[in-house]
């Protein structure tokens, strides 16, 4: 239902846009990320500031799209502190794509249903003129295919890996790297007491950003990556060479998604039915190899979800509310199906649909890992 609200807004100016309510919902889709409450609060901050439009926040991403969830209602009070805070005050779930609902029967099998159109009438029933869907690349897709159904869903992209693409960064993906880097250096200095190799296994599915930034900024001398496959022996030859120039420790950085050559990536868990697997686990394979064909003491840490929690960075923040604000912009020009992107310097309107369906991944010829390479990193 539509009303009619004053064209003033709480500061005196005039209120721009088309003068009737605009109520506009949020859900953030996918794994969380440290700087989402930051755009959630720029959402809100600049659709009332601006356009003096009302914010509602959808939980649980589509899945709460789905159940009908009760939304939650967001005025400028309950955002103006959200700056500092990690995670996403409207929680968020890997699982609820409409298009593929797992249902199961009273038998025991299950069956995939799609119910798209029910979650575009949900939409209709919340009256909301618009949906700004904040998440990686599986939230995204799922927002085009609705957008491609008639609904007016505009995106902000998220994700610590940085493996989207039509954006140079996404917000998260800072934090994690100082989670990452503050690690890799705590494992230096008591590598060094220990004369030891240490292993840092860190996150990045697809693509290995967060290792590579992690492995240069903090000295590794081998980072593994998932876009080149490793050889042990290339890392084993390394450490040698390392301590026969006489430094008696080394630090090693594996992306979790990071495989042999000619193997397999590793699940510490495995996909059981709809359920897909969860990767991890690689860093203890490599450091044992490394111990059996080393005389190195080696140890292994797992940073996990460490590296998805805590305070975003002033870097993510500052990205988080620059898409936020754009992406209320993308809303008034009605530019359903585009997201905000970051190219350079810039903060431009990208198709979800050039983002989508492929990871953005570190290029092995690219001008990143050649530099390492002068630099002595081996990539295995
Ligand atoms: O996509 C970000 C990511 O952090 C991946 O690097 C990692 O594999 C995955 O999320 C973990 O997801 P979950 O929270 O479902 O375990």
């Amino acid at each position: 239902m539509l009303r009619q609200l004053p064209r003033y807004n709480a500061c005196g100016a005039v209120v721009r846009g088309r003068g009737v309510v605009k109520r506009i919902g949020i859900l953030t889709g996918g794994g969380d990320a440290p700087g989402l409450n930051a755009v959630i609060r720029a959402v809100v901050l600049t659709a009332r500031n601006r356009y003096n439009w009302e914010v509602v926040g959808i939980r649980e991403g589509y899945d709460g799209l789905l159940h009908g969830a009760p939304t939650v209602g967001l005025p400028e009070e309950q955002v103006r502190d959200l700056l500092p805070r990690g995670g996403t005050i409207l929680g968020a779930v890997n699982r609820g794509n409409p298009f593929s609902r797992i249902v199961q029967r009273a038998d025991g099998t299950a069956s995939v249903i799609d119910v798209s159109q029910e979650a575009i009438r949900r939409m209709d029933d919340l009256g909301l003129d618009a949906l700004v869907a904040a998440g990686g690349d599986g939230t995204m897709s799922i927002a085009q295919h609705l957008v491609d159904l008639g609904a007016r869903i505009v995106g902000v992209p998220k994700t610590i890996d940085n493996d989207l693409n039509g954006t140079d960064v996404t917000f998260g993906f800072d934090s994690a790297l100082l989670t990452a880097t503050e690690a890799l250096d705590k494992l230096q200095t008591t590598a060094e007491s220990h004369h030891r190799v240490m292993v840092l296994e860190v996150m990045g599915r697809d693509a290995g950003w967060i290792a590579l930034h992690t492995g240069v900024a903090g000295g590794a001398d081998a980072i593994l990556i998932p876009e080149i496959p490793f050889d042990i022996d290339v890392v084993v030859r390394k450490l040698e060479a390392v301590r026969r120039a006489g430094r008696r420790y080394s630090l090693i950085v594996v992306a979790e998604g990071a495989a042999p050559r000619g193997g397999d990536q590793h699940y510490y868990i495995q996909a059981r039915g709809s359920a897909a697997g969860r990767l991890g686990g690689i860093g203890y394979i490599v450091g044992n190899l490394l111990s059996e064909r080393t005389q190195a003491e080696v140890r292994v840490t797992v940073l996990g979800h460490v590296q998805r929690g805590g305070q975003p960075t002033p870097r993510d923040r500052w990205l988080a509310t620059r898409f936020g604000h754009a992406v209320v912009q993308l809303i008034a020009e009605e530019k359903w199906g585009y997201m905000a992107g970051l190219r350079g310097t810039e903060i431009v309107p990208v198709r979800m649909s050039d983002a989508i369906g492929k990871p953005k991944r570190v290029a092995p010829d690219g001008a990143q890992v050649p530099m390492a390479r002068d630099l002595g990193i081996v990539f295995g």
